[in-house]
C-alpha cells in the first residue's frame, strides 16, 4: 500500500481527499487541530486512517508529529499540504494577518522543508500544496491570505526546481482551486461555487498525473488567465 499524509484533513478539501485516498488503497496519516473529528474518520475506517493533532504555526511539534506519524505508517510516498486559513480583513487586523501567515507562510514552510528533505533521503516522494488562484494577484479584502497563497505558489516553484536540477525523483504539485465549498468559503456573493467531491476528484487525478500545476476546476483555470493579464491601473480600481 502507498503512504500519504494530508496537513489539515479534518475538513473540508482535506478531508474529502484523505477519505479518496484511503478509497484508493493508500494508508492515510490526517492531521489537524481538532482531534475528536479525526478519531471520527479513524473510527469510520481503522484500518486506512493514522492520526496525529498538532497546530502547523508550532513548528517544532510539527517536526516531531510528522516523524511519529511516518515511523507509525512505515513510510511516506506522498504528503498533501491542505490546512490553511484567510479571513476577510478590511480593518487589517495584525492578528489576522498574523495568524494567516504562521499557519500559510510559516506552518507551511516548515512541513514543506521537512517533506523535501525526507523524499531527499529516499531519493523519491510526491509533495502537494493546495494553494489559490487568489495567489495570483492581491486582495483588497483579505490581503495576508493571498499574499501567503502567493508565496506558497512561489515556495513550490523553488522547491520544483531545486529537484528537478538534482534529477531526482520527487515531483511537486501546485493544486490552485478556485471557490471551493467549505468552511471556509463563506460570504456573500460567491460565484462558481464548487462541491466539494468534485474539488477534489479533480485533484486526485491532477496528482495521479504528477500535475505540476493545476487550476481546480478548468473554468477557474480560465478565470485565473485572465485574472493575469488584467493591468494594474484596471486591477487597483476592480
Ligand atoms: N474553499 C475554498 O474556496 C478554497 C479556495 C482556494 C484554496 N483553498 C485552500 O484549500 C485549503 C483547504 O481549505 P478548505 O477550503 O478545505 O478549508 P477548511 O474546511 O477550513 O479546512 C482547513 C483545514 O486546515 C486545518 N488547519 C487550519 N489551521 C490549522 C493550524 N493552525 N494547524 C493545523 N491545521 C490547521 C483545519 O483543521 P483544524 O481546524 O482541525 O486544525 C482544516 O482541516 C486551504 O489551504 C485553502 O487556502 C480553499
Amino acid at each position: 500500500m502507498k503512504k500519504a499524509i494530508v496537513i489539515g484533513a479534518t475538513s473540508g478539501i482535506g478531508k474529502g481527499l484523505a477519505k479518496l485516498l484511503a478509497d484508493n488503497d493508500y494508508k492515510v496519516g490526517i492531521t489537524g487541530r481538532r482531534t475528536e473529528l479525526l478519531e471520527l474518520m479513524k473510527s469510520e475506517n481503522p484500518n486506512s486512517f493514522f492520526i496525529q493533532t498538532f497546530d502547523v504555526t508550532d513548528t517544532k511539534t510539527t517536526v516531531e508529529k510528522l516523524e511519529e506519524l511516518t515511523a507509525e505508517m512505515g513510510g511516506l510516498d506522498l504528503l498533501v499540504i491542505s490546512s490553511g486559513t484567510g479571513e476577510i480583513n478590511n480593518e487589517l487586523d495584525f492578528e489576522i494577518e498574523k495568524r494567516t501567515i504562521d499557519t500559510n507562510v510559516v506552518g507551511f514552510t516548515c512541513i514543506a522543508d521537512w517533506t523535501i528533505k525526507y523524499f531527499e533521503k529516499q531519493n523519491y516522494g510526491h509533495f502537494v500544496g493546495i494553494s489559490s488562484i487568489g495567489g495570483l494577484r492581491g486582495s483588497r479584502q483579505s490581503p495576508s491570505y493571498n499574499a501567503s497563497k502567493a508565496y506558497q505558489i512561489n515556495y513550490m516553484e523553488g522547491l520544483r526546481q531545486k529537484v528537478t536540477c538534482r534529477k531526482e525523483q520527487i515531483f511537486i504539485t501546485d493544486i490552485r482551486p478556485g471557490l471551493v465549498d467549505t468552511e471556509m468559503a463563506k460570504g456573500e456573493g460567491l460565484f462558481w461555487v464548487m462541491p466539494v467531491n468534485k474539488a477534489v476528484r479533480q485533484i486526485f487525478r491532477a496528482i495521479n498525473k504528477k500535475r505540476k500545476v493545476a487550476c481546480v476546476t478548468k473554468r477557474w483555470g480560465l478565470i485565473a488567465t485572465v485574472l493575469k493579464l488584467i493591468p494594474g491601473t484596471v486591477y487597483n480600481r476592480m
